[in-house]
């Protein structure tokens, strides 16, 4: 099979956790060609680890969509940048993997899908959270019927203390927001894609800035204490999100909460047939899906842990990030739609943003 070339912009922490290891991973359907980093040093080290022979080393992201051999092109820079990058890659005609969330803002997310639409390229969103093995089995249930009509979901992105101390993710003009932006977007992905239900009518929101700034919250966090001086985003933040149908989602997100029930990238789905809950973050060892009904009389629960695997494409299984990135480049090489679609990836950010301009402007959003 032809392997397809692929340029990565900005080499830091998902990059080296996710991107390389994972493209590394699919070497049989693709190889890095060319990196970029405002921080040369990080480009050149991960050209080294992971390039091609001759891959080439960038400062400039316009230089590397100049280069005419790059065919795919990575997007792992900070949130404020995702628009500008994506928007310019796509004009360049690049395929364009962009981490998530699609923007820091709507107004640069519609921008983005607009952009893609002109392009006639392929787009996707990283949300490999899709790709864990109990994800796609509760979205299997869901598809199925077996849960009934789901009409209360609840999206849980709870930390007790795990502030990111690297980066740029305590700046606000950076990152567009703190814990919900960052880790909430994964949570609301998983409900909505589960509940298969993309039809907000509006949305109400709180966000706190109550531990952030206090020197003596910083005890205990996972990261090690982060400067209080410098921390501008929320510390947490609730939506409450009504759909078209009637249906409710809750949505929590904190990377500093005084809660014990810390859940990330985690839902509960309440419908008419069943229940279920995925429990995976700070709190749980393990990650388990837990279905709930009514049976022979009683209330029962039924415990997959650990999780089977369920086959999504050629009866593939493993790592997430490695899934995600194999059913991309396929997508891109086959021309077929990635699982994560940038509308899908568009109503998550606008709901996101609607819940800091509820805040802000203490009102409901309708949509
Ligand atoms: N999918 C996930 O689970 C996941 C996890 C963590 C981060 N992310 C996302 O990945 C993105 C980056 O986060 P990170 O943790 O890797 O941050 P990071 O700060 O560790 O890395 C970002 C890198 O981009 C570089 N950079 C900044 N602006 C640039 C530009 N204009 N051109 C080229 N390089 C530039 C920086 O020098 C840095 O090396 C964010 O959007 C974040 O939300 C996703």
């Amino acid at each position: 099979m032809k392997k397809l070339k692929v340029g990565i912009i900005g080499c830091g922490g998902i990059a080296n956790q996710k991107h390389f290891p994972a493209l590394k991973n699919n070497e049989d359907l693709n190889e890095m060609v060319a990196f970029c980093d405002i921080i040369e040093e990080r480009a050149e080290k991960a050209a080294k680890e992971y390039g091609a022979d001759g891959a080439r080393v960038y400062t400039d992201y316009k230089e590397l969509l100049a280069d005419p051999e790059v065919e795919v092109v990575h997007i792992c820079t900070p949130n404020v940048s995702h628009s500008e990058i994506a928007i310019a890659a796509f004009e360049a005609k690049k395929h364009v993997y962009c981490e998530k969330p699609m923007s820091h803002c709507t107004e640069e997310a519609e921008k983005m899908v607009e952009a893609w639409k002109k392009s006639g390229m392929q787009f996707t969103i990283g949300y490999q959270n899709r790709f864990r093995a109990e994800v796609q089995n509760l979205h299997a249930a869901c598809e199925k019927g077996e849960l009934g009509e789901i009409y209360y979901g609840k999206a849980h992105a709870v930390r007790r203390r795990a502030v990111p101390t690297w980066g740029v993710f305590m700046d606000k003009e950076q990152q567009g927001g703190g814990p919900l932006i960052d880790i909430g977007t994964h949570a609301l992905d998983i409900t909505l894609w589960c509940m298969n239900n993309y039809d907000v009518d509006s949305v109400t929101g709180s966000v706190f800035y109550k531990l952030g700034n206090l020197p003596q919250a910083t005890e205990g966090n996972l990261f090690g204490p982060w400067d209080p001086e410098t921390y501008e985003v929320e510390d947490s933040a609730m939506g409450f999100i009504k759909m078209k149908n009637g249906a409710t989602i809750n949505l929590e997100a904190s990377w500093a909460l005084n809660m014990l029930d810390s859940r990330e990238a985690s839902t509960t789905l309440c419908g008419t047939e069943a229940g279920a809950e995925i429990h995976s973050g700070m709190s749980y060892p393990k990650n388990e899906l837990i279905y709930n009904r009514g049976r022979n009389g009683q209330l029962m629960e039924e415990t997959i842990s650990p999780v089977g695997s369920v086959a999504y494409f050629g009866g593939g299984s493993g790592e997430e990030g490695t899934i995600d990135n194999r059913q991309w480049l396929e997508a891109v090489l086959n021309g077929t739609e990635p699982l994560v679609k940038p509308e899908e990836a568009l109503a998550v950010t606008k709901v996101l943003d609607a819940i800091y301009r509820s805040a802000k402007e203490n009102k409901e959003i309708k949509f």
